[in-house]
């Protein structure tokens, strides 16, 4: 029987693409202007494209699906602000490569003001800019920055007396990863279904799991979920990794055999509506835990279950992460991993050769998400809104002055959360995690 189908989402509206515009324009200097270019289509080979992904930026501005596309935001325009240049209509041609929203489509929508095809750029763009000062754009995009220094060049050329022409560039990009860090209610409710999502995912990895399957084979369950509710596929490249594969932290090959007395390590998550989900679990692959595996699970999931507790306003990544690192030194210590006082452990940073990563990162259109870590240099406080990962591991090296059960186990957990008012809201909560609820549900298939 094929799987249920999950209710999906409301898309992001129109009207919250033009309040987002506005909030952004708000924030600028008058006499200032926004260039900012969506994605382009990259070659995969010969005449093959990588599937279309538009700009996280981009998208989160106007929600226009196409490649080629330019915003451009005009603060104060009487003939409106947020003018869009998309791919030009061409039946004959969309033919081939897909049907094109045109400039009308654009405008219809997408709630934009005012859209004209790619065709009109090049005698409509520098006019547009007439007067601005101050061109807000992209700077670390070498395509929108030769852009920009074009049209400045174009406008000084042709200025009439006294306009000003733009003077100087500046970046746009954290105004808007500001923006991006704090969600809508719109943008949590798609972050949901993209953590039930993968959620199901990995539930169905783990039912299907059994020794001598490849690793491949449970990605495909897992890419096989993503598809069926909806998504576009994995928000980033999944990992599966057998036994010490596990060890590898961005581990792609995904080829080895699964073996009978290992674990497997699953990283990986849907992409709904440009949103990511991204969840860990690790888990035997035939279904039990061997008293070791056990003894090195448990102290990983202590430590994230007490990270996950810690989530609420005012609490900083910093404070969550020392609190992780803290409990997983300890397990260490009690586990023969590691010898001494947990305190020193720490202050030496001698845990490092276990956990080398960091317990948490932001998570919404972009898996690593945007938005500053720290304010005056100063970790910031957690608000309402922002979505986080929390992930702690261990990594057990393969060497020989290490007790030999627990040689070559990875183990991580991740879990993405919403901060809400009074704590956290765990968005990927449905697949098991706990030992035993792990091993219920592998039995039972
Ligand atoms: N899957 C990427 C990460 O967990 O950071
Ligand atoms: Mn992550
Ligand atoms: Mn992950």
């Amino acid at each position: 029987m094929p799987p249920a189908t999950l209710p999906r989402p409301a898309p992001i509206s129109a009207d919250e693409y033009r309040a987002r515009r506005h909030t952004l324009m708000a924030q600028l200097p008058a006499g200032s202007a926004v260039l900012l270019p969506g994605a382009a289509l990259v070659t995969r080979s010969r005449d093959s494209e990588f599937a279309f992904r538009q700009d996280s930026d981009f998208h989160y501005l106007t929600g226009f699906p196409e490649p080629e596309a330019l915003l451009v935001l005009l603060p104060g325009r009487q003939a409106g602000e947020s003018v869009l240049f998309c791919q030009d209509r061409d039946p004959a041609l969309e033919t081939w490569t897909g049907r094109r929203l045109g400039a009308e489509g654009a405008v219809r929508d997408h709630g934009l003001d005012q859209a004209f095809e790619n065709a009109e750029r090049d005698e409509r763009l520098a006019l547009l800019l007439e007067g601005r000062e101050v061109l807000y754009l992209p700077l670390d995009d070498a395509d929108a920055l030769a852009l920009a220094e074009a049209l400045r060049g174009e406008l000084s050329a042709h200025a009439r007396r006294g306009a000003p022409v733009p003077t100087g560039f500046a970046d746009i990009s954290g105004l808007i990863h500001e923006q991006r860090l704090i969600k809508s209610a719109a943008e949590l409710s798609l972050m949901r279904h993209a953590g039930e999502v993968s959620a199901r995912a990995h539930a169905r990895a783990m039912r299907a799991c059994r020794p001598g399957l490849v690793e491949s084979q449970l990605q495909a369950e897992l890419e096989h979920e993503f598809r069926w509710q909806g998504g576009s596929g994995p928000a980033y490249a999944s990992i599966v990794g057998g036994g010490p594969n596990a060890c590898v932290l961005h581990y792609l090959e995904n080829a080895a055999p699964l073996r009978d007395g290992e674990l497997v390590l699953i990283d990986a998550g849907v992409e709904f509506d440009l949103y990511a989900g991204d969840i860990t679990r690790t888990f035997p692959v035939n279904g039990r835990f061997t008293a070791a595996q056990r003894a090195l699970y448990e102290v990983v999931l202590a430590a994230q279950e007490r990270a996950i507790a810690a989530v609420r306003p005012g609490v900083t990544l910093a404070s969550i992460h020392a609190g992780v690192v803290h409990d997983l030194t300890a397990g260490l210590v009690e586990l023969g991993l590691l010898a001494g006082d947990v305190q020193a452990r720490v202050d030496d940073g001698s845990y490092q050769r276990f956990y080398l990563h960091s317990t948490s990162h932001w998570l919404g259109l972009d898996v690593h998400d945007v938005g500053a870590y720290r304010r005056a240099g100063e970790p910031r406080p957690l608000c309402p809104g922002m979505v986080l990962t929390v992930e702690p591991g261990l990594y057990v090296p393969d060497a020989d002055d290490l007790p030999e059960a627990f040689r070559g186990m990875g183990i991580r957990i991740e879990d993405d959360v919403a901060v809400t008012a009074e704590g956290g809201e765990v968005l990927t909560a449905s697949v098991p995690k706990r030992v035993a609820d792990i091993e219920a549900l592998m039995v039972t298939e």
